[in-house]
């Protein structure tokens, strides 16, 4: 059956859909920081996601056409892994995400969740896939605001994990909001230009002006 959100988001208005995947482990805060950015609120409870939630982020291009962000939410617990590739397949992003605070969940990120990816992503034989290179990854340290110690040893050790796989590393935090905004700017600003190689983001998306209504964004059947 058609959700209102399908109806939405699949309707008369050309579309540019790309997708999007977020991964790391369970706590890390990944519902918090997509819903901050989708809703601009900080969810005082979460529940673990099961099986995996999605949402839609939008921008307005000045062609009349949207471009729009397909996010996959997924499940981290360890009964999930095996639908982790599911939700790889054929992405255009990679939010990998862990705790600033905890350094295990970086080094899980380092030792399971890259590793998922990266196995994926070479033994696939799939021909339509995005090239690997061209796979927009971002490295998010979230938990900023319960960040006390600033860790500089630890900073130098994530620098160098992004650098090494082609990421940019981004400290964030859900709870207070702190460059939330700017990692999916960073990621719109790069699917954009490849979409439109020839020409400056300016021209293509819509002015700042009506940035915050373009960021219009559905959560299951919420929009
Ligand atoms: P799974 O669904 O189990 O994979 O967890 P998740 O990674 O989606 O984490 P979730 O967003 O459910 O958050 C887990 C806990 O961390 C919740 O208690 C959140 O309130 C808290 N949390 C998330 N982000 C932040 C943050 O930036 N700062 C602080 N202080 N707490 C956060």
């Amino acid at each position: 059956m058609t959700t209102d959100m399908t109806k939405s988001v699949f309707s008369d208005v050309k579309k540019r859909i790309k997708k999007s995947v977020i991964l790391g482990d369970s706590g890390i805060g990944k519902t918090s920081l997509l819903t901050r950015y989708a809703e601009n609120v900080f969810p005082e409870t979460t529940r673990p996601t099961v099986g995996a939630d999605h949402f839609f982020f939008r921008r307005n291009l000045r062609n009349g056409e949207e471009f729009i962000l397909h996010q996959w939410d997924t499940a981290s617990q360890e009964r999930y892994h095996s639908l982790v590739p599911m939700y790889i397949r054929r992405t255009d992003v990679v939010i990998f995400t862990f705790d600033i605070t905890d350094v295990k969940s970086f080094a899980n990120l380092v030792n399971i969740w890259y590793p998922i990816f990266d196995k994926y992503e070479k033994e696939t034989e799939d021909m339509d896939f995005i090239p690997f290179e061209k796979i927009i990854k971002v490295l998010v340290g979230n938990k900023l605001d319960l960040d006390l110690k600033h860790d500089i040893e630890f900073r130098l050790e994530v620098s160098k994990f992004a650098i090494q796989n082609g990421m940019i590393f981004f400290e964030a935090s859900a709870k207070n909001g702190t460059n939330i905004s700017s990692i999916f700017d960073y990621i719109f600003d790069k699917l954009l230009s490849y979409e439109f190689p020839n020409i400056k983001l300016e021209n293509i998306v819509l002015n700042d002006e009506n940035k915050a209504d373009d960021k219009t964004s559905c959560f299951q059947n919420r929009c």
